[in-house]
């Protein structure tokens, strides 16, 4: 096969290698528009792990890196006049440019034609004349091929809001080192490391706007790193920051990163009557982000990938192209998704800076949320037995290392045992709204389970409140009592406490069970277990939740008092019952998300329009039940901080909706997201609500409950110790294990939380067993065995 490389970076390097090494038959050159030697940048980094892949690609390349690489372990956070070292992150660095000068030998060794100082203009002529049976895109960032394809490879290029510069210094950094540094325009960070016997990586990013206050765009290039050597002098030790972009003039070569990713990766072109296919590779198919440091190992593995489809299938080209193109673009999803927790933690600096030393840092090194607390214990377990001992003390406790989830929260009169709170969840089987024996079982039973809060579903405060005829009440003297019996259960046999969610469903009322047909209004012939009729229903619009749903009453200032009434009187008997917390839930598409939510309200008077007028109704409420609810016990709000649709609330408008309530005297937000209309698109994943709680916490300086897809106590121990959210409510983990938080402890080795008095032999048992899991699981079997 004959294949054209279009650029000599690592991509199109590595995969010719590779080419010529799984068949020597092969014709392949790689023409690259630089002259030899002459590459921009300076040090690249690489895990441990990607060099494991490398040398199962070919050994002697990754022999010759190995020899050239700096290695680290530690990485250094400078904040504040702190530095905060963490080991065992296990990195290797290495200038680019002898990068480049391994792989071209490598290729040279292996007989690849390489024709620099050749710019491709056009990448059709080019293949005709070298009568290309495969042209490989491997033209970087700014690829010309894919936009000369652009139709066929559709991009998607995001410039990030930061800017950057790539620099170098000779100053030493023996550990992989962050730093940050405030000007009174806005913070600057420097990402550094030594990736050579006498040279280190300099990275200076800062977002848009501080550049631009900070007139960096108006200097040359020169004043510009004079800038960047004044500002971070103290980590520099006299040394100069030195570019070798010298090619580019003024601010130049400060970029914004673009992230990249293409739909296809393959485009067919004809050349004289045969079909060949264009393919992407490296930078030119997709970015990732610098601060993950994993452009150049997407760009390996890319070679990698393509040269085994390619040997899977030697005389079926397409078939080929098709698996290397499904194969990478899932890895890359992966790796870009990481990168994008991580771009945005450094593009919002500012929004942390606020946290002390420990927690800023430990917030950083975990910022992708690939890497958790426990991860972070493998690497190195004196940092976290460390940061595990500061929190303790902030949190009142001894100065001794306890899992963050174990740590006491209080606010105003009350405090939690510890950061696990079972969910609000509705169950669906009152009778009538009152809460029966099956209630007092399942809440008492998820009580003595070792969570500090447990909620009550949604409570309604009207029979026309409820969202099915299963659901509970607090508007008959009945369900004040019953609550009563349950609250008294959880306060007389059980550590935890108890909060009460009330809420009214609106335009999502009237519906079928959750096991039923969940959201559809009530089959013709009535409730099937009570013959209950469907009932009218109000909102703020007349909108129907959807097609099958009733249209509800735009709802009139008289609507709005009797509303707030029953709520103020549901909040009163709930304050005489004894819960210890009252959450309004503005969340999920029922009456209150609806007002907030502007595909829902479409008002015209001060109640619709803007979100200072959309929240104007739920604040009246949520003020109208904090004066009735008693000062020292404390006030929640759940809202849902994403529509996942189009002109629909977003996350920017979460941290508003936030700011709102903490004016009006809310202690805590939980944060939710979506279910306020049919035609949301949410993304799901692991915590993936939980960056919305970290941005409201840290914007607004409120405290948040994170929840959603938390089902590990690492997640609960690395949001908490993060200072992404302060406590943690878990749903559906809650349903398959009552006892969550009690096996968590003992998951973690931590025997300091209470257990019900008879249920301490099967503690002893649980603890003991897990105990010789870990031994047999850590035991290393002799060699003879
Ligand atoms: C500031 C910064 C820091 C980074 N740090 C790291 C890191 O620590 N670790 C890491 O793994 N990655 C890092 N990267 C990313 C890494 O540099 C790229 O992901 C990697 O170089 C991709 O390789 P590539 O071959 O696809 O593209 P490139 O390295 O950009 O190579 C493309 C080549 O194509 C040539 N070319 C372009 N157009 C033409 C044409 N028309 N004709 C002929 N030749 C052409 C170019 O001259 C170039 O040599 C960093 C990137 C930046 C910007
Ligand atoms: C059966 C069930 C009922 C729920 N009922 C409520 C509810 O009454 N009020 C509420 O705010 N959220 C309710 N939710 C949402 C949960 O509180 C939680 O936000 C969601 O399930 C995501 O958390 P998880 O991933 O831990 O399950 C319910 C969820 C489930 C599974």
């Amino acid at each position: 096969m004959r294949v054209l490389c279009l650029g000599g970076g690592p991509a199109g390097l590595y995969l010719a290698l590779l080419l010529k090494r799984s068949d020597p038959r092969h014709v392949v050159r790689v023409v690259e528009r630089n002259k030899p030697g002459d590459t921009f940048g300076w040090g690249v980094v690489f895990s441990d792990q990607t060099l494991g892949n490398l040398e199962a690609a070919d050994r002697e390349t990754a022999n010759e890196i190995a020899g050239a690489f700096n290695h680290w372990d530690d990485i250094d956070v400078h904040f504040r006049g702190r530095t905060i070292t963490s080991g065992g992150h296990g990195f290797c660095g290495i200038g680019r440019m002898r990068l480049i000068e391994i792989l071209v030998r490598r290729c040279e060794a292996l007989g690849v034609e390489l024709a620099f100082s050749t710019d491709v203009t056009d990448d059709e002529a080019a293949a005709r004349e070298f009568g290309a049976d495969l042209v490989i895109a491997a033209d970087g960032i700014n690829s010309r091929v894919r936009a000369k394809y652009a139709a066929t490879f559709q991009p998607d290029v995001d410039l990030r809001r930061c800017r950057f510069v790539w620099l170098g210094t000779k100053k030493l950094f023996k550990a992989f080192t962050f730093a940050f540094e405030k000007t009174e325009h806005g913070w600057f960070q420097a990402h550094a490391y030594q990736y050579d016997g006498d040279t280190s990586t300099f990275i200076v990013e800062t977002p848009e706007e501080v550049w631009q206050r900070a007139g960096l765009e108006a200097m040359s290039q020169e004043e510009g790193i004079a800038f960047c050597e004044r500002l971070f002098a103290r980590y520099l030790g006299g040394n100069a920051l030195l570019s070798n972009a010298k090619h580019l003039r003024g601010s130049a070569i400060w970029i914004r990163f673009p992230r990249v990713i293409c739909r296809t990766w393959t485009h067919w072109n004809e050349a004289d009557g045969r079909r060949v296919p264009v393919v992407l590779l490296g930078d030119a198919a997709h970015t990732a982000h610098f601060s993950i440091g994993s452009g150049t190992k997407l760009a390996f593995e890319d070679g990698i990938a393509l040269v085994r489809a390619l040997e899977a299938h030697p005389r079926d080209l397409p078939a080929a192209l098709a698996r290397y193109e499904a194969e990478r673009s899932v890895e890359v999803l992966k790796i870009q998704n990481a990168a994008r927790n991580s771009t945005e933690w450094f593009e919002n600096v500012e929004r942390y800076t606020a946290l002390e030393a420990e927690q800023f840092a430990y917030s950083l090194l975990t910022r992708s949320q690939r890497i958790s607390h426990e991860n972070l214990r493998v690497r190195d377990h004196g940092y976290v037995e460390r940061v595990e001992s500061w929190f303790a003390q902030r949190a009142s406790l001894p100065a001794k290392a306890v899992p963050p989830m174990f740590t006491p929260l209080s606010l105003r009169g009350l405090t939690l045992g510890n950061r696990v709170v079972v969910s609000p969840m509705a169950q669906y089987s009152c009778v009538g709204g009152t809460p029966d024996d099956y209630y007092l079982v399942h809440l008492g039973s998820r009580a003595h389970g070792g969570a500090a809060l447990v909620f009550t579903e949604m409570v309604c405060p009207s029979a026309d409140a409820r969202i099915s005829p299963g659901c509970a009440g607090m508007y008959e003297d009945a369900h004040r009592a019953a609550w009563r019996r349950i609250v008294d259960y959880v306060h007389s046999r059980t550590p935890a406490k108890i909060a009460l969610q009330l809420g009214h469903a609106g335009p999502k009322g009237s519906t079928q069970r959750g096991w039923e047909a969940a959201d559809e209004p009530l089959p013709e012939r009535g409730d099937p277990a009570t013959g209950e009729r469907n009932w009218p229903l109000i909102a703020p619009s007349a909108l129907a939740y959807g097609p099958t749903n009733q249209v509800p009453r735009a709802m009139t200032r008289a609507d709005m008092d009797r509303v707030k009434a029953e709520f103020v009187l549901a909040a009163r008997w709930g304050a005489e019952c004894g819960f210890d917390w009252l959450e309004l839930h503005c969340a999920h598409g029922y009456l209150l998300s609806a007002f907030i939510c502007p595909l829902t309200n479409r008002r015209d008077d001060e109640y619709g329009g803007g979100l200072a007028n959309r929240c104007r109704y739920p604040l009246e409420v949520f003020r109208a039940l904090r004066e009735a609810w008693p000062r020292e016990r404390p006030m929640s709000v759940r809202i849902s901080a994403h529509d996942w649709a189009p002109g629909g609330n977003t996350p920017a408008d979460a941290v508003e909706i936030a700011r709102l309530f903490k004016a009006a005297g809310c202690d805590l937000i939980d944060v939710s997201s979506g279910q306020t209309t049919r035609d949301a698109q949410p993304v799901y994943g692991r915590m993936y609500q939980t960056p919305f709680a970290d941005r409201i916490r840290n914007e607004v300086g409120i405290a948040t409950m994170a929840v959603g897809a938390i089902f590990e106590p690492d997640h609960v121990n690395s949001i908490v110790m993060a200072g992404r959210a302060d406590l943690c409510a878990i749903a559906r983990p809650h349903l398959a294990d009552p006892y969550w938080t009690l096996h968590a402890a003992a998951q973690l080795g931590y025997g300091d939380v209470p257990w019900p008095a008879q249920y301490l032999s099967g503690k002893a048992q649980l603890e003991r067993n897990l105990a010789r899991a870990k031994a047999m699981a850590d035991e290393r079997p002799e060699a003879n065995g």
